[in-house]
């Protein structure tokens, strides 16, 4: 090696996980500041669309793959980017597609994987077509008498226990729980403003399972199934962010019979490869009150704050963060 490597790590973006970003951004910060041969180059992406460094100083990022300081005039040739975004431009895919076209090669999965996994709706038609179980679900793209029937019906299917959902959403933003009819209009509304697709899902009850999946020395690692213990059975945003939240997480969750978990985790395999993932994902799952592993979601890029689940799954398993990313960056 011996060459330093200057590494992109781009944070922030307009969404409502901003905040998350940033927080998850300092932590890839710490661990690349272990790697030797790195000069991390660090970018925000601040609300009002303005590109900020380290220091506040306006940037931008150019197509051929330079990082432009506007205010010292001076350029960073970029040999790798890591987009520590959560929800767009992120997740869905738009910033690795700025990416290709520079030619930079890049942290987690492309812009086709991406935006499958970020719109729920394409995530469950995938899962289906792989035969990897997940919930009952309908979907429409917009509140009409037809799908308004339509999403009542399967309310009245489901016991009257259903989740309504905005598609491209993230951080329980857009997330519902319905156990009353007269809600489901204005809950299909609202998710309507915040995603195109509104989708309604049968509720699981039971327990809320997720896996890290990462590629690492050329071999797809999947971790054992660690656990979301919500006492609410509902993991909304103040529950995830809250410092006061009641929510306790478990890197390996307690007496799933290894029959279950060898199911859980070759479903997340098969989810992995067949929706062209790349590099790492946290794969997230109900286990009902039945025992059936379901996958509820794919996180292309899942949080890595000091409470995330995925970067202790990945150390769990006796590998090093700084390990992995230094593996992932080299590789190119
Ligand atoms: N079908 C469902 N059954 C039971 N709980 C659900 C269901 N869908 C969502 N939830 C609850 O809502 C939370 C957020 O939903 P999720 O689909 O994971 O969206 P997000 O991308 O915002 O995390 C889940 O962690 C879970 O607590
Ligand atoms: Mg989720």
């Amino acid at each position: 090696m011996g060459q330093s490597r200057n590494v992109l790590l781009i944070c922030g973006g307009g969404g409502t996980e901003h905040d998350i970003s940033l927080i998850s951004a300092k932590y890839f910060e710490s661990k690349l500041a272990l790697i030797p041969d790195i000069n991390t180059v660090y970018l925000c992406i601040e609300r009002d669309g303005r590109r900020t460094n380290k220091i506040g100083q306006q940037c931008e990022l150019r197509k051929a793959g330079e990082v432009f300081n506007k205010e010292t005039q001076e350029t960073i040739a970029l040999d790798y980017a890591i987009p520590c975004i959560h929800g767009p431009p992120g997740e869905n895919g738009h910033i690795q597609a700025v990416f290709e076209l520079m030619g930079l090669p890049y942290l987690g999965a492309n812009p086709e994987a991406s935006i499958s996994c970020f719109n729920k709706v394409m995530t469950k038609l995938w899962l289906d077509k792989l035969r990897v179980e997940n919930n009952p679900y309908t979907f429409a793209r917009e509140l009409n008498p037809q799908t308004l029937q339509d999403f009542e019906e399967f309310f009245e299917k489901n016991n009257q226990d259903i989740y309504i959902k905005a598609t491209h959403q993230g951080s329980s933003v857009g997330c519902y729980h319905i156990l009353k009819k007269e809600l489901i209009k204005e809950k299909m509304s609202e998710a309507l403003k915040l995603s195109p697709i509104v989708l309604a899902e049968r509720t699981s009850r039971g327990r809320e399972l997720e896996v890290a999946a990462f590629d690492y020395q050329g071999e797809l690692h999947i971790s054992s199934p660690g656990e979301i213990v919500c006492p609410e059975g509902f993991y909304t945003f103040e529950e995830k962010y809250n410092p006061d939240s009641k929510t306790v997480t478990n890197i390996e969750a307690k007496g799933i019979d290894q029959e279950i978990q060898d199911k859980i985790r070759e479903m997340a395999r098969v989810a992995f490869i067949g929706l062209g993932l790349k590099d790492l994902a946290r794969i997230d799952f109900f286990l009902t009150e039945d025992n059936v592993p379901l996958i509820n979601e794919i996180n292309t890029f899942p949080g890595h704050t000091p409470i995330s689940m995925f970067p202790m799954m990945m150390e769990n398993l006796g590998i090093k963060y700084e390990d992995y990313l230094k593996n992932r960056i080299f590789k190119n």
